[in-house]
């Protein structure tokens, strides 16, 4: 009968036992079975001998001269060298509690003295067997350890790329809606000065001869009156066509009429001179500026959605404007901003009921040691929760339907404030109650 399992034909087993006669017999029967076998007279040789190799399991006689099984499976069980090599012990002591201190000690199991042979070597073959699942399962584990390190690692890495591959795309949708917005607002710009451009020419004409224009009329008036009061009765044809251009009507017209076709001129004039600084094509440069201007250039431009119509009513604007020092800035850049902002504020109370206020602030910061420019624009219009709140300077972020809305106004106002000119742009707001936007923009160049 064979009772080694294939891996443990080659184990090396240490046999301690003070009875030569039992040490020779264990071991002719463990070598019969192809073991290894080393043997040891006392506990210190036993101890030496594991010292200068390991066995692969120790059989371990208790009562022994000098020092006692137990002993020598304690001083094992304390080095950490040899605390798991399993010992079983060998021994006629057959009490309750002589097994009970053996366990206690670390032994591995109890063989009473005299034994069968079949029995010792099941024992053996048990706790060898046992010994290598053991070292298999520690061997597995230690693999997996590593191979969950790796996968920690490995995710580690993946989440890594997926933030990168993340801001990649963030900033490449940044530089789109840059590309976009500022492709847009050259050739609007561009658009702009040239049709200002055009119209400027025309209407200084128109309103550099109205004055003439307008004396030379009065002159002629004067002459038809003094005719009429040097020469009282005038001749019938002259009386006809008096009546038939209603002449003392068209006297009294013709200044009237005179006069609203230089307002109007005027107004033109006001308009492309608005344009024209609004689009401000020819600064692109740093250049100390009234932010005021750009503002009420930005309202003029806007003012035909600002103002009442038999459709729908107007949109007050209230001016609080402080006394504010020149800025340095990129000026149409910060026009583009009020533009966008002043649109959004008009979209937001466009969808409220009467009255729709849109209140715009400029104070100066009180930080002396970098004095900045504050401009408010409020709006008692349809507000915005939190949610929209958090995503309003995205881009292409819109909550306007398809078409009407690009959702870039306020991210691309948000890099010009925040990135070109090292200035700040937030929002207070609340939904049904309106909304604040805050810029700031420090007086002294980024
Ligand atoms: N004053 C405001 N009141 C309420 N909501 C606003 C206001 N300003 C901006 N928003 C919200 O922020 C979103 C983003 O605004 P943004 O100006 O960037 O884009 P948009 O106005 O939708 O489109 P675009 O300006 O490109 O035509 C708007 O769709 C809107 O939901
Ligand atoms: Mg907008």
């Amino acid at each position: 009968m064979n009772h080694q399992p294939q891996e443990s034909l080659k184990a090396n087993i240490l046999i301690v036992d003070d009875t030569p006669d039992n040490l020779r017999l264990l071991s002719t029967m463990l070598q019969s079975q192809g073991y290894q076998v080393r043997k040891a007279l006392s506990g210190k040789f036993a101890l030496q001998g594991v010292e200068m190799a390991k066995p692969d399991l120790i059989l371990l006689d208790i009562n022994m001269p000098q020092m006692s099984g137990y002993e020598v499976c304690q001083h094992l069980k304390s080095n950490p060298q040899t605390c798991e090599i399993p010992v079983i012990f060998l021994s006629a002591l057959d009490q309750v509690s002589d097994k009970v201190e053996a366990f206690a000690v670390g032994g591995v199991d109890y063989i009473t003295k005299p034994f069968q042979s079949e029995e010792v070597l099941a024992r053996i073959n048990n706790q060898l067997t046992l010994q290598n699942l053991q070292k298999q399962l520690k061997n597995q584990n230690i693999i997996l350890q590593q191979e969950i390190e790796e996968r920690k690692l490995a995710e580690a890495r993946e989440r890594a790329k997926a933030h990168q591959l993340e801001i990649t795309l963030e900033e490449l949708k940044r530089t789109q809606a840059h590309l976009i917005q500022s492709e847009k607002m050259s050739s609007l710009g561009q658009m702009v000065a040239g049709v200002a451009h055009e119209i400027n020419n025309p209407v200084n004409f128109i309103l550099g001869n109205l004055d003439p224009a307008t004396e030379y009329a009065h002159n002629l008036i004067r002459l038809i009156k003094l005719y009429q009061k040097t020469y009282p009765d005038c001749p019938q044809e002259i009386s006809q066509l008096i009546e038939e251009i209603e002449l003392n009507f068209l006297i009294e017209d013709w200044p009237k009429l005179m006069k609203s076709m230089k307002v109007g001129s005027e107004r033109i004039h006001q308009i492309v001179v608005s344009l024209r600084s609004f689009s401000r094509l020819d600064e692109s440069n740093l250049k100390p500026v009234d932010i005021h201007d750009g503002i009420d250039n930005t309202l003029l431009i806007l003012h035909h959605r600002l103002k009442c119509t038999s459709e729908r009513p107007g949109i007050e604007t209230i001016k609080d404007y402080g006394k504010l020092p020149n800025i340095v800035c990129y000026a149409s850049q910060l026009n583009q901003v009020f533009m966008n902002l002043l649109s959004n504020a008009i979209d937001a109370v466009e969808t409220q009921p009467f009255p729709r206020i849109i209140t715009i602030r400029t104070s100066l910061s009180q930080n002396e040691t970098s004095p900045s420019v504050i401009i408010r624009i409020a709006d008692n219009g349809l507000g915005m929760s939190e949610e929209v709140c958090q995503h309003i300077f995205d881009p292409f972020f819109t909550t306007k339907p398809v078409g009407s809305g690009t959702g870039l106004g306020l991210s691309i106002s948000y890099q010009i404030v925040v990135e070109k000119h090292g200035g700040k742009l937030t929002c207070v707001s609340q939904p049904g109650k309106g909304t604040e936007m805050i810029v700031e923009i420090p007086v002294k160049p980024y």
